[in-house]
Parts: structure tokens; sequence; C-alpha cells
């Protein structure tokens, strides 16, 4: 039997630095080191034993007592829920998570009232960071600690805080080993890329960058459009003083972090020309994201576009690997996860009735340096590599983009994504 070959992560140390990274030491340094290598084995060698247990003693046995092998996924978890391999492989997953969060909490946490202070003095006196203190953070959100990150997205140790911000960007890189870019920004570059070459020439005027998060995946949209207005909104204070203040480190500064809910936007119908998201969806609930969907379609303008990126819809998929997918939904704190990956959402936007009447789908791969590792053809670890899913719809009329791009092939009929 030949051993698999197994690439190493990136080091840590190849994370992009900017005026808002951490202060990290030898052992933060080897603490992600390990972890991403140890989540890189995990996700190549080690989950494949879950099919050779399925195949050689869990159906087997399911088979025995009910005549018949499993019928879905739900019988499949219900067969696999006792057997040894499958829950070592699950242990050892969410052991990962928790000790990536152990280790991010240990550097910020420490540092915590100096990467305050930075973040305030790169904030000052800008008019480019809006917070909401009276903003409810609806219950999707505020009732879990989502993928084991204590206190969330939210958590708040001392005024002004920004350290939830601070761990989620300094573990994201050893959680995604190196596939989302040194920056974490292939997935806006990947769009921007997308977006260039569905409409080149076009320049959208006005930009929303819906669940923005730190703003991994504005910063490079808004590079990409110096001249468009960017509005990215988020839920999390933490995460959007920090993100403000990385901007700015990073000299983009068309971007206004705006804190809100989505789900109910505080712009005039077809102020966008351009509205797009990055895995945010799965992060919401049925009813959030039938309502942040309709809002993205009020706001874009005519002959503009949204796109949305998520992990791939189990369309299609086979019933044991829809199992290990919903992993995250029943040990990872993302209750929506499953849902989201079962709605067909091309007819869910046809159901909400959108004006956008073009509905297209298409993937989007993670843009990142020469030296980071690149997605290699379908395999995307369960939403944790480099390769998305996309949806979106175009507001006619079609071809208004065109402006200043006269004779540019534009979108082929039926949609920019074919
Ligand atoms: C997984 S993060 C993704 C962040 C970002 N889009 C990225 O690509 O890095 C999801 C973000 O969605 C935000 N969020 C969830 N529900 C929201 C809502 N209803 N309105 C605004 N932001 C929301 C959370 O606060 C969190 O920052």
């Amino acid at each position: 039997m030949s051993t698999p070959r197994i690439d190493c992560a990136p080091p840590w140390s190849d994370v992009g630095r900017h005026a808002m990274s951490p202060e990290a030491g030898h052992d933060d340094v080897a603490r992600f080191n390990f972890l991403a290598n140890f989540n890189k084995y995990m996700s190549s060698v080690v989950v494949g034993g879950n099919a050779v247990a399925y195949e050689s003693r869990v159906r087997p046995r399911w088979e025995a007592e009910h005549g018949r092998p499993p019928r879905d996924r739900r019988e499949i978890r219900a067969a696999m829920s006792s057997d040894p391999y499958y829950r070592m492989w699950s242990s050892l997953r969410r052991s990962a998570m928790e000790m990536r969060q152990q280790a991010g909490r240990s550097l910020v946490l420490r540092q915590a009232e100096s990467l305050r202070d930075r973040a305030a003095a790169l904030n000052a006196g800008a008019d480019t960071l809006r917070l909401d203190a009276s903003l409810e953070v609806p219950r999707y959100q505020a009732a879990i600690d989502n993928h084991c990150m204590p206190g969330s997205y939210f958590a708040e140790y001392l005024p002004g805080d920004v350290s939830a911000a601070a761990n989620y960007d300094a573990g994201m890189f050893a959680t995604t080993t190196g596939l989302f870019g040194r920056f974490l920004d292939g997935a806006g570059r990947g769009v921007a890329e997308w977006l260039a070459r569905v409409r080149p020439g076009w320049s959208p005027r006005r930009i929303l960058d819906l669940g923005c998060g730190l703003g991994h995946n504005t910063v490079p949209v808004a590079r990409a459009y110096p001249r468009a207005e960017v509005v990215a909104i988020d839920l999390a204070a933490p995460m959007l003083r920090y993100g403000h203040a990385r901007a700015r480190g990073m000299g983009v500064e068309n971007v206004t972090f705006m804190q809100g809910n989505v789900e109910r936007l505080p712009f005039a119908d077809g102020h966008f020309d351009f509205v797009y998201s990055t895995m945010f969806f799965h992060e919401t609930s049925h009813g959030a994201l039938r309502r942040i969907l309709r809002e993205a379609d009020r706001v874009l303008a005519g002959g503009g576009l949204h796109i949305h990126l998520e992990q791939p819809p189990y369309r299609g998929m086979d019933e044991f690997e829809k199992f290990l997918r919903d992993w995250d939904c029943y040990h990872n704190n993302e209750p929506f996860w499953t849902t989201l990956h079962d709605t067909h959402l091309p007819t869910l936007l046809g159901e909400l009735g959108f004006r956008g009447d073009r509905v297209f789908e298409t993937q989007i791969h993670a843009i990142v340096e020469d030296e980071m590792p690149k997605v290699a053809g379908e395999v995307e670890d369960y939403g944790r590599g480099g390769m998305w899913y996309a949806v979106g719809s175009e507001r006619a009329p079609f071809d208004a983009w065109r402006g200043d791009a006269a004779g540019a092939d534009g979108p082929a009929p039926g949609g920019p994504a074919r």
C-alpha cells in the first residue's frame, strides 16, 4: 500500500502583515503551524477512514437490522454515530476547532488593549466607520458561538474591543491552510476578477458587501474599483472597528464600514450597482435569508447585478458526502448550514419574485498569491477550501453597463456565468 503524499500547509509566518496584525511569539506561531497541518492531515487522510468504516461495517450492520441500506444522510448519521472511527474523527475535528479558538484567544486577549488602541488611532476622525450601539443582534446570531468562537463575533471585553476580530483574522489562515491567500481575501479577489471578466470595462458607482465581517473580501473589491463608493455592513462592532482600521492601514479609503442588520437596509431602492456577499448566507436563517435576498433585490439599480458566494449546495451529491458535510451543522455551531445547502437558491430567487430577471449560477475560485496553495480540481474541504458556488441575478436593462466599454463582449445570453 502506498503512503499518501501530503503537502505541508504554508507556515503561519506567511500570513500577510497589516497595521492591525497582532504580535505573535514563537509559541503562538508553533500552535498555528501545528493546527494548519493537523487540519490538512485530517481533511486529506483521516477523513477517508469514515467511508471505509461505513462500507465495511456500518452499512452491513444497518442492512442486517433493517433489511435495506440507510435511505439518506440522516439515517447514515444515525448509523455512523456509534461507530468508533467516526467518533474519533468527529472528536478530533471538534478539538481542532476548539484548539484554534484557544490559540487565537491566547494570542489576542493578552494584547487586547494595545489592539484596541491601535484601532482607535487608525479610526480616529473618520466618518467611514458608522457604529450603532442600539442595534439588536438577531437570535440566529446572538444565540450561538459561531464555529466555536467564544462570544462569537460580538464578544467585547473592554470598551472599543477588537479582540474577537483579531482572533478571527489570526486563526483563519490555519483553518483554511493558506487556501484563501495571505490576506484571506481570495474570495473577494475572485469576485473582482469574475466581475471584470463578465462586464469588462464596467465601473459600478456604488457597491454593497453584505455581512462583510472584518472586510477580508471587501478590500480587494474596493481596490479593484477605487472610484466606487463601497459600503460594507455587518452586525458586529468589533469586526467593523478592526476591519475599518485594517483597511485604512492598507491605504483603502473608499469603504464605509457600517453596523447594521442587512435584513433591513437603510438605502433607497436602486441605490447600488453591485451587491455581493461572501460566505455569509450559511450564518443566517430560513426567514432572514429571504428578507436579505429581497433587500438585495430592492437596493439594486437597473443594469446592476448581485452575486453571493457560498459552499457548494448538496444538489447532486451522494448521501454519504452530504452526511460528512453536515458535520458543521451538528458539531461546529453552524445550525443553518444543512438547510442552506439543501436550498435551491435559483428557485428561491424566482419564488421571491426577483425583479432581477436573469438568475445565474457559477463557480468562483480563490485568487491567491503564487506561493500559496491553490484549490485542486473539485476538492474544497467542506467549505474551507478556496472554491465557491455562486448565485446571483442581473437587473434589466442588461446592457446599461456598456457605457465606457462600447463594443466589449457583454454577458452571454442567459446570464453572465456561462
Ligand atoms: C462567516 S462571516 C463572513 C464575513 C465576510 N463576508 C468574509 O468573507 O470574510 C459572517 C458575518 O456575517 C455577519 N452577519 C450575520 N448575520 C448578519 C446580518 N443579518 N446582518 C449583517 N451581518 C450579519 C456576522 O456578524 C459575520 O461577521
